[in-house]
């Protein structure tokens, strides 16, 4: 047996010192998660368990992706007899039957205006992709002098060059501040704790922030703007709800100067507020939206950019020999994915997953604002399946106690949760019940009781 063929160095006592050096983990302070890893190793519904056997629960979905739970038997089996029947085929001047008959039924599933579906393989992707649609589709209109993008602070838009450069989040910007795209300008983010801390479902204060795109349009002039792109409810920065009439004033304006409006939708898609897309829940229609994560609940990578009726049609001019749009990835619409996704939308279907959140938001709410009054808790904030608690940074250590919390609830909770700066956020499977939304606020409860 050579060194590769070796069994797993995860073994029931956990990882060997050898063996968990040669991952370069994303997002994760490695040398802090390497002196005391946190892993997990098999899942089922709602639980994740620990190579020794501890059950956890799931409070994020993974990483607000799985949305049906986890390992369920439709989407198992589905995967199985696609990865035994069609491995792979390319998109790219071929095609199968399981990317078609997907494209189809997401377009469905949000309903007009929507008609084209882009498969890509991550969020990251999509929203390159939509930011790529949205120059194209000007060019394509004769305005290809329109090439600035509109992104938001603290949005999350993924990890591409494009979607650092639109996205909001200083930390994964700064380093690459030199590469970013150019042409690029940012609203501002829509949090603030003296007017709307403590809200429940969306804030009353806030709309006039939308108003700030006027003032852009007014610097840059419309005619070069080509799109504005936001997270309807921005999720990994935690949890920033749109205030009240916000995602419409910013629709009003976009449309008011021929400005393309992208919702990035890789968290709020797929039931995580209640309708099977956000901007279902929140009144206002994009005309590109990506998604991702829930698209196959997580359990093949997978992203997907939905366009409004005439955007592809727009690209549908000069010679029928000739690609219409140059871009595309080798594994856009892979069919272990589409067959996952296929799955995936027939669970959420029959088990009404898509409008659960809706259903359990005011239990999912009380839940959560119970908190109030433990100590350092300065913020509660939630929009369907969504919540987030922040707490008081301590002084010169900004999202120590996040931190702490997160480890606490991992190893003496039996309770996964994420945490960014320091704010702890939720987004478990729609499958959760009642009671298991007490275990999640009451365990949390016990972690923040013990926290400096
Ligand atoms: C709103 C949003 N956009 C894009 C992404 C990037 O998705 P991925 O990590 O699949 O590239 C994320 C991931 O969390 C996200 O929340």
């Amino acid at each position: 047996m050579n060194d590769r063929a070796q069994p797993h160095t995860l073994t029931p006592e956990g990882l060997t010192p050898e063996g968990i050096s040669s991952f370069w983990m994303p997002f994760t302070a490695n040398r802090q998660f390497k002196a005391r890893p946190r892993l997990v190793s098999r899942a089922e519904g709602m639980y994740y368990y620990t190579p020794e056997g501890r059950q956890i629960l799931d409070a994020t979905a993974g990483l607000w992706c799985v949305n049906a739970g986890h390992c369920r038997k439709p989407i198992v089996d589905a995967i199985a007899q696609t990865a035994g029947s069609l491995d792979f085929a390319p998109t790219f001047q071929m095609g199968h039957p399981l990317a078609f008959e997907l494209s189809q039924r997401l377009v469905e599933l949000a309903g007009k205006p929507f008609s084209q579906v882009f498969f890509t393989n991550s969020g990251s992707e999509a929203v390159d992709s939509a930011l790529k649609i949205a120059l194209a589709y000007h060019r394509a209109n004769g305005q290809g002098q329109r090439t600035r993008l509109i992104g938001r602070e603290r949005g999350y838009n993924g990890v591409g060059f494009g979607g650092i450069s639109v996205g909001g989040i200083a930390a994964n910007r700064k380093i690459f501040s030199g590469a970013l795209l150019p042409s690029v300008d940012h609203l501002p983010h829509t949090h603030n704790l003296a007017k709307n801390a403590f809200s429940q479902g969306q804030p009353a204060w806030g709309a006039d922030l939308a108003d700030e795109l006027e003032r852009l349009v007014a610097l840059h002039d419309a005619s070069t703007i080509a799109a504005v792109i936001v997270e309807p409810v921005s999720g990994s920065t935690g949890v920033l709800v749109p205030p009240v009439g916000y995602l419409q004033r910013l629709r009003e304006i976009c449309t008011k100067h021929g400005i393309l409006l992208i919702f990035d939708e890789v968290i709020t898609g797929f039931g995580r507020i209640g309708e099977p897309f956000g901007w279902q829940r929140l009144g206002a229609v994009p005309d590109i939206f990506t998604t991702a994560k829930g698209i196959n609940s997580g359990t093949v990578p997978m992203g997907a950019v939905f366009t409004r009726e005439g955007i592809y049609d727009a690209f549908m001019q000069g010679p029928e020999t000739a690609i219409e749009f140059f871009h595309g990835y080798t594994y856009s619409g892979h069919p272990l994915a589409c067959a996952a996704a296929l799955a995936t939308l027939d669970v959420y279907r029959d088990e009404g997953l898509l409008t659960r959140a809706a259903e359990l938001e005011s239990y999912w709410q009380d839940g959560l604002h119970s908190l109030k009054g433990v100590r350092n808790v300065i913020d509660l904030r939630n929009l369907g399946l969504m919540g987030a608690i922040e707490l008081q940074s301590r002084p010169g250590a900004v999202g120590a106690r996040a931190f702490e919390a997160h480890v606490k609830a991992f190893f003496d909770e039996n309770l996964m949760v994420r945490y960014t700066g320091d704010i702890i956020a939720f987004s478990p499977p729609l499958i959760i019940t009642k009671a298991q939304i007490d275990e999640i606020f009451g365990r949390l409860r016990r972690v923040l009781e013990t926290i400096e």
